[in-house]
């Protein structure tokens, strides 16, 4: 089974020890394409850096609501114009941790947005607990290229409003939690043509393997669990990401 992770951290800290085996070796395991996704400047420049050594990783640049010590984003245009970066991200709001920064949020999520239409590049979109700032802001700027809801939460109207505006919707390791129960709708309310798998590893870790280390490999545990609820084999649903993912961030 050949999958495309249209999420993941290789760029990350976790991956230190092992990176350059780990890669190999879920190539190996299947995991054929994957974007790296950046989120700092920092940890997109290295995203970029690992794409360029590999050809089957493409990588994302953009700084996301978490990470607002460092921004210039003369520096995110200058890095998305690599060859290897296939879209702005992951950006967004997140009001999880805080809201006291919410017009900082908006304002750089905005500005990313201008930055994707000025190179023509989708947007990776990173929301938590922000849902309706985060629809208002994708209605008033339009993206030209559209993007990814990325580790799309469980919200069926999110969903729903998502999919009106031309996003694809991004399932990761989430839906496979014992406690996720609208799983079943929410995978079901996107047509197959819309949905891409992920793992955001090293984090979101699927079921069974929760409390590791999450790793690529596993976004077959995300593919299964898409293949249970809409009742086709996972070899359908891994095919078909793979292409969605492919068409998303212009891949040939
Ligand atoms: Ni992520």
């Amino acid at each position: 089974m050949n999958l495309f992770d249209s999420h993941c951290h290789y760029n990350d800290e976790k991956f230190d020890i092992d990176r350059k085996e780990i890669i190999m070796q879920n190539f190996e395991k299947g995991v054929k394409k994957a974007v790296v996704a950046g989120y700092s400047l920092k940890s997109s420049e290295f995203a970029i850096e690992i794409a360029n050594k590999y050809e089957h990783l493409y990588a994302t640049a953009g700084i996301s609501p978490n990470d607002l010590e460092e921004i210039d984003l003369e520096k995110i245009e200058k890095l998305a114009q690599n060859k290897k970066v296939v879209a702005i991200g992951e950006i967004g709001l997140d009001y999880h941790y805080t809201t006291e920064n919410k017009e900082l949020q908006k304002q750089l999520f905005i500005k990313q947005i201008e930055i994707a239409n000025k190179l023509n590049l989708p947007i990776v979109i990173h929301t938590r607990e922000a849902v309706m700032d985060t629809l208002q802001i994708l209605k008033e700027y339009p993206v030209n290229k559209k993007g990814v809801f990325h580790c799309c939460p469980l919200n069926i109207e999110l969903i729903k409003e998502g999919l009106k505006l031309g996003f694809y919707i991004s399932f990761s390791g989430n839906v496979t939690f014992k406690n996720a129960k609208n799983a079943g709708i929410c995978i079901e309310a996107v047509p197959l043509d819309k949905i891409l798998i992920e793992t955001d590893s090293p984090y979101m870790t699927p079921e069974p393997h929760r409390g590791e280390r999450n790793t690529p490999a596993n976004v077959k545990y995300v593919a299964e669990k898409i293949a249970e609820i809409k009742d086709i084999t996972a070899e359908e649903v891994a095919k078909q990401t793979f292409q969605n993912a492919e068409r998303i961030f212009g891949i040939e």
